[in-house]
């Protein structure tokens, strides 16, 4: 019942959109995109040469690309594009392509080292699996999830993120360290649970995601990066950041992470209290005195800001510029989408469209033949670490790409599901 109200609700806006002078500019908008989205691929494919097991991932100092091995966090958002540009055309040469670049990532099903085998494996398997029914994606994803699974402790109520590291803020090593971008790896488990029916996968997500409530997220919905956890009592052993400003600000894609996975668990569970904190930290990124007006972010909302202390050594203010994050705004466009799909809340959706149509801008789209085949410009992947700061990043060019597809779709008035 609920669906078939959704469903209406989605088929009358695309009506009315549809409806409306509009609605011909802006399929103009999407077209234009995607077509862009293609030609650039195309040079970026160019550059790369047959899949052999480097995946792209941004531009170096000197101008060149920057590639991972497959077992970098960032390794599957290319297939993920690649897919995501079949979806958008139905072109089968992107079709090719993708299951070209999936194939090499498959190593990653027994990776039980890192938890963003959720991010490699299902932007490129679960992808692929959801448009093309491929039986051997399905039990990779399957199999990735079991390895992902090993990550829990039922103590702490958390799978593990990091295998390990330090606090920036004094000499505490990391027990189990849990970073709110985690929350998005918890989409693999869903997939698995949907895949099998097997109910384990569907309580880790949920534990996880309601532990992450319960530690990340703030009276006022902004989120630590960073919770350690004691393995023994699973009680919290510290609060941090490792990408952000301070411990106690708001990096920005941490914030971005945080929406797409809380509306993400709500979609897979109809659990209100995900939608709510879901809600939450949109609230608290949208209506941030700090975001500038086309609703790209800073790299961390309280970069800079008195209150807020940072425990590293890079110095930022030689650049004399806050960089921006575009890819927390490509992240976050997506996630509002579909946000705007639970909740009918129209502030959601334009916000959605406003951040797409600013990255889409000559502001933040590169040229056409430049960026090293990437299709956005001003990222910032870690200044803490003085590393990628001001650049192109793949997963920014993913999450573009798939806020232009559910643009697309909610124009078309078709479920994003
Ligand atoms: N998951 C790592 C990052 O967002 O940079």
């Amino acid at each position: 019942m609920k669906k078939a109200i959704h469903l209406i609700y989605l088929a009358l806006y695309g009506f009315l959109l549809s409806s409306c002078a509009q609605s011909g500019s802006e399929q103009r908008f999407v077209n234009e995109n995607v077509e862009f989205a293609c030609r650039q691929t195309s040079c970026m494919l160019d550059l790369l040469g047959a899949p052999d097991g480097r995946y792209p991932r941004t531009v170096g100092d000197d101008g060149k690309l920057v590639t991972t091995d497959i077992y970098g966090w960032t390794s599957g958002f290319f297939p993920g594009s690649l897919w995501l540009l079949y979806e958008l055309t139905g072109d089968e040469k992107w079709r090719r392509e993708a299951d070209a670049w999936t194939a090499p990532l498959e190593p990653n099903k027994l990776n039980v080292n890192d938890h963003d085998v959720g991010f490699m494996v299902y932007s490129s398997f679960g992808r692929g699996y959801k448009l093309t029914k491929n039986e051997h994606y399905k039990e990779v994803v399957v199999q990735t999830a079991n390895s992902l699974m090993t990550r829990f402790s039922p103590v702490i109520g958390s799978l593990k993120s990091w295998q390990g590291g330090k606090a920036p803020h004094d000499s505490t090593v990391w027990q189990f360290p849990v970073i709110i971008d985690n929350m998005m790896n918890l989409e693999l488990l869903m997939g698995a649970f949907s895949i099998t029916g097997d109910s384990a996968y569907r309580k880790v997500a949920v534990a996880h995601a309601g532990t992450t409530i319960k530690n990340h997220v703030r009276e006022d919905y902004s989120c630590y990066h960073v919770v350690d956890y004691d393995t023994v009592s699973g009680k919290v052993r510290d609060r941090a950041t490792a990408q952000g400003y301070a411990d106690n600000s708001a990096w920005a894609r941490g914030q971005a992470w945080g929406v797409y996975g809380f509306t993400m668990m709500y979609r897979e569970t109809g659990m209100r209290k995900f939608l709510d904190v879901a809600e939450g930290m949109a609230g608290f990124f949208l209506n941030n005195p700090s975001l500038p007006d086309d609703g790209i972010p800073l790299w961390d909302f309280n970069a800079g800001q008195t209150g807020y202390h940072k425990d590293w050594k890079f110095d930022e203010t030689a650049l004399g510029y806050i960089p921006r994050d575009a890819s927390a705004a490509a992240i976050l466009s997506s996630a509002l989408f579909e946000l705007y799909t639970f909740t009918h809340n129209e502030a959601y959706f334009d916000s959605a469209r406003r951040m797409l149509y600013a990255l889409a801008s000559g502001s933040y789209r590169a040229e056409e033949g430049t960026n090293s085949g990437f299709l956005l410009k001003h990222s910032t992947g870690s200044l803490p670490h003085g590393k990628e700061i001001d650049v192109p990043l793949v997963y920014a060019d993913y999450y573009f790409l798939e806020a232009l597809c559910r643009y697309e779709r909610l124009l078309d008035g078709i479920s994003l599901q």
